[in-house]
């Protein structure tokens, strides 16, 4: 039988440690085999970002816009060590935040979801996916500890026209911080959730603490209003799903009660607290998918997780590992999917298909990683090594 053809590129974004490793060994043993793969390939290591001054991740980036449909590996995110380790020319920036300020997108974070690997909250049926605005807020808050005195805000208009606001009169020694965003960037926000939800059909929540921030998170609230009447509503009634709309602390309370199933939207910090406990709720952070979806049509696959540093210094030493794969093998998938649906593929769509339920199979068959191995509730789990998992699942796809 012929490989299948793409009749349109991906860009794929290699990265470091085991991750890269991984990589290498999904695309020979999983995809090639059956697809002739069309990728535009950016070399997004560490050492290579050094050597072009991390130009090749704007290129990237930009690329991605061209083609629609990009995947990437896990990459280190330079610190101090890191930079004596590689001996790096400079601090580089996190290659996901590069790429997502080009995009201008949300990241959208789902469970995969196997038999035996059961979520920590009994109701949970179906993957929760968490969308997380990535702009403003306390990430770009102005702080400053302040003694006694007054503080005010002052605005200052294009015109000059100034308008001051009394914030606090401290009689005693204070901490300030002030916060801010932009309504193009929630709009965006709004319209990349409204769009996931449609492509991928499921029910979509936002929340906020609008009755308490009665002007900053109410701008939330009636961004996405507006947008959901305006132009969304009738594209949801069409599909059969809904648009809910509640506080936070409602939202938490019946999160844990739902079956899941639906898309839950949270402003920057509720997004960043709330993704880390539905993973783990969920079984494992190596289990966890990530898409940066763009408002005008982008999207990017990858695994939630890092680059498996441990594991990887000791592959370097020749030691055996038994490091997950699952969750970069569904960033394949995911792009894979998405051209084929762009590109009215089917046997690319069907692949992608096969290739999720092969991973599900293989662990549900009692085969699987040590990081599965020890939370699974399959009797008799046999724990593999890194490579030998990959097989498996390889023997597992060539039998469907
Ligand atoms: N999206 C990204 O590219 C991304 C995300 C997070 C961290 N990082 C980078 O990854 C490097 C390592 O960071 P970290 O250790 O904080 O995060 P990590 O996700 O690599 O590891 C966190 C913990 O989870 C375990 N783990 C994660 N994925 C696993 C898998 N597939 N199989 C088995 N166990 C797994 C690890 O052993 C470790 O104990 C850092 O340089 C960081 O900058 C990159």
């Amino acid at each position: 039988m012929g490989k299948i053809s793409m009749q349109n590129p991906i860009v794929e974004m290699d990265g470091d440690e085991m991750t890269r490793v991984i990589w290498k060994m999904i695309k020979e043993n999983l995809i090639e085999p059956y697809v002739e793969l069309n990728t535009k390939y950016f070399d997004l290591g560490l050492e290579h970002r050094d050597e072009t001054g991390d130009a090749v991740t704007t290129e990237a980036a930009e690329a991605i816009k061209e083609c629609h449909v990009g995947v990437k590996c896990a990459t280190i995110t330079p610190n101090a060590a890191r930079q004596e380790e590689y001996n790096l020319k400079e601090l580089y920036k996190s290659p996901n935040g590069t790429i997502r300020a080009v995009l201008d997108g949300t990241v959208f974070r789902a469970p995969i979801i196997v038999k035996g690997i059961d979520p920590y909250v009994r109701t949970w049926k179906k993957p929760i996916t968490i969308a997380r605005h990535a702009y403003g807020d306390v990430y770009r808050a102005f702080e400053m500890p302040v003694g006694l005195g007054k503080v005010d805000v002052l605005y200052t208009d294009p015109f000059g026209v100034e308008k001051r606001e009394e914030v606090q009169s401290f009689d005693k020694p204070g901490v300030l911080q002030v916060q801010h965003n932009l309504k193009p960037s929630i709009e965006s926000f709004a319209k990349s959730c409204f769009n996931y939800a449609l492509s991928t059909k499921q029910d979509l929540w936002f929340s906020t603490k609008d009755t308490i921030s009665k002007i900053y998170d109410h701008t939330f609230k009636d961004i996405f209003n507006d947008l959901y009447e305006k132009r969304y509503k009738p594209l949801f009634e069409k599909e059969g799903i809904t648009y809910f709309y509640t506080l936070i602390d409602d939202a938490v309370a019946r999160v844990m009660r739902s079956e899941g199933g639906f898309i839950w939207a949270c402003k920057n910090y509720d997004g960043d607290v709330m993704s880390d406990m539905v993973a783990s709720a969920f079984g494992s952070l190596s289990m966890m998918t990530s898409v940066l979806v763009s408002p005008d049509g982008n999207f990017e696959y990858e695994a939630a997780h890092g680059t498996v540093q441990r594991h990887y210094y000791k592959h370097l030493k020749g030691e055996e590992t038994s490091t997950n794969p699952v969750a970069t093998i569904f960033a394949w998938s995911g792009a894979l999917r998405k051209r084929g649906e762009l590109d009215e593929n089917k046997e690319l769509i069907d692949f992608a298909q096969k290739l999720e339920k092969a991973c599900v199979n293989t662990i549900e068959s009692g085969k699987m990683t040590g990081d599965l191995a020890c939370i699974t509730s399959a009797p008799d789990p046999q724990k593999l090594n890194t490579e030998d998992f990959i097989k498996e699942i390889g023997n597992t796809l060539a039998a469907l």
